[in-house]
């Protein structure tokens, strides 16, 4: 199987091993990360679509070649198709097209975030649904209920920014670099628990059991994190304890309500995926909320921020149930998940 990623700043082709019925053995992974967004502080859609174009070709044949294989011995081609940024979607589809088309092999258009779930799979081959799945990437928040593989249950998701999108906009106001959430992260590690205190915004809903029991927000914690570096007459002194209250708050919010949910639906699993799955006292605190209750899957920082090996595994899946994409199949920007049913907040 190939699979190829480029929905946003990564142009990434993997080859991967998939029985049915059998855990997939990844075979290479080639992940190529665009720089050029560090200097303008974000994503920029059109130099990010023309570095994918470049990149594209020579990263494919790597992944080929890491994984000692050729064309040849391929047997199916899965691409990302949304959500993302349209124009960097479009040079991977219509590379993965191409090639399925003029090789005549099967093609299978992925979902992106029905990628990060099964990301966890390609390292713990034990992972069976159900179980509760957080995804938490810079576009997207979502809680989920996976009664199995392509069936899920929206329970929760954010009511404005994502939580890889809160990082990015609380580094950038202590003044560090893009992206965001590996420099908070490196710099709580240096902050004081406790030497401040930022809201955990819709945590009392929880309790009320209403429309946003299971919902986020984080717009408030970031307002919150702007007024705490305006009143600090010392930021030099004050930046890591302020970045360490932002993390605890995010991670307190994000892992009580995914614990929560968790017991309510009586699973022994979890699991945490997308780019803010990274950071290590995310997973050590819902780890530590969920012990002896279910275990935690989290697959290596590798796999979790964005990647074609988590495609190919989505797709390959999908395609061994006889599912296939047709030719005209164009990337949507609001993609749906595939079997995404809304359970409203409750469980
Ligand atoms: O899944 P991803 O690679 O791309 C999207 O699909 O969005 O997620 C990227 C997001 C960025 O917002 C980045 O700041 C965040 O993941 N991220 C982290 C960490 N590493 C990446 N957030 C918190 N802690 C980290 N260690
Ligand atoms: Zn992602």
């Amino acid at each position: 199987m190939l699979g190829l990623e480029t929905s946003c700043d990564e142009t990434s082709a993997a080859v991967l091993d998939y029985t049915p019925d059998a855990p997939p053995i990844l075979r290479s992974l080639v992940i190529l990360s665009q720089d050029i967004h560090a200097v303008f502080g974000g994503v920029v859609p059109e130099l990010a679509s023309r570095a994918h174009l470049e990149a594209v070709g020579p990263v494919v044949k790597r992944a080929l070649a890491d994984a000692g294989t050729s064309l040849d011995d391929i047997e199916g081609v899965a691409v990302t198709a949304g959500p993302g940024l349209v124009g960097a979607l479009l040079v991977g589809l219509m590379y993965g097209k191409t090639l399925a088309w003029s090789r005549r092999l099967p093609f299978i258009g992925v979902n992106h975030l029905e990628g990060h779930i099964f990301a966890p799979a390609l390292e713990d081959p034990a992972l069976e649904p159900p179980f509760v799945a957080l995804l938490v990437s810079g576009g997207h928040t979502l809680l989920l209920d996976v009664a199995d593989w392509g069936r899920y249950r929206l329970v929760g998701r954010t009511l404005d920014d994502a939580a890889g999108e809160a990082f990015d906009k609380v580094a950038k106001l202590l003044g560090l670099a893009y992206p965001g959430g590996p420099a908070i992260e490196r710099l709580s590690a240096r902050g004081q628990a406790g030497q401040f205190t930022l809201p955990r915004p819709m945590l009392g809903e929880l309790r009320g059991g209403g429309p946003n029991q299971y919902n986020f927000s984080f717009s408030g914690l970031k307002t919150a994190v702007r007024r705490a570096v305006q009143q600090s007459d010392d930021l030099e002194r004050d930046r890591a304890g302020i970045a360490r209250a932002f993390q605890d708050a995010a991670v307190d919010v994000l892992t009580t309500k995914t614990a929560h949910l968790v017991e309510a639906l009586g699973y022994r699993t979890a699991i945490i995926g997308g780019g803010v799955a990274c950071n290590a006292a995310l997973a050590a605190a819902l780890r530590d909320k969920l012990a002896g209750v279910a275990r935690v899957s989290v697959a290596s920082a590798r796999l979790n921020t964005d990647n074609a090996a988590m495609i190919a595994a989505a797709g390959a899946w999908r395609l061994a149930r006889g599912e296939r994409s047709t030719p005209s199949l164009e990337p949507r920007d609001d993609l749906p998940i595939p079997g995404l049913s809304d359970g409203a907040a409750h469980p």
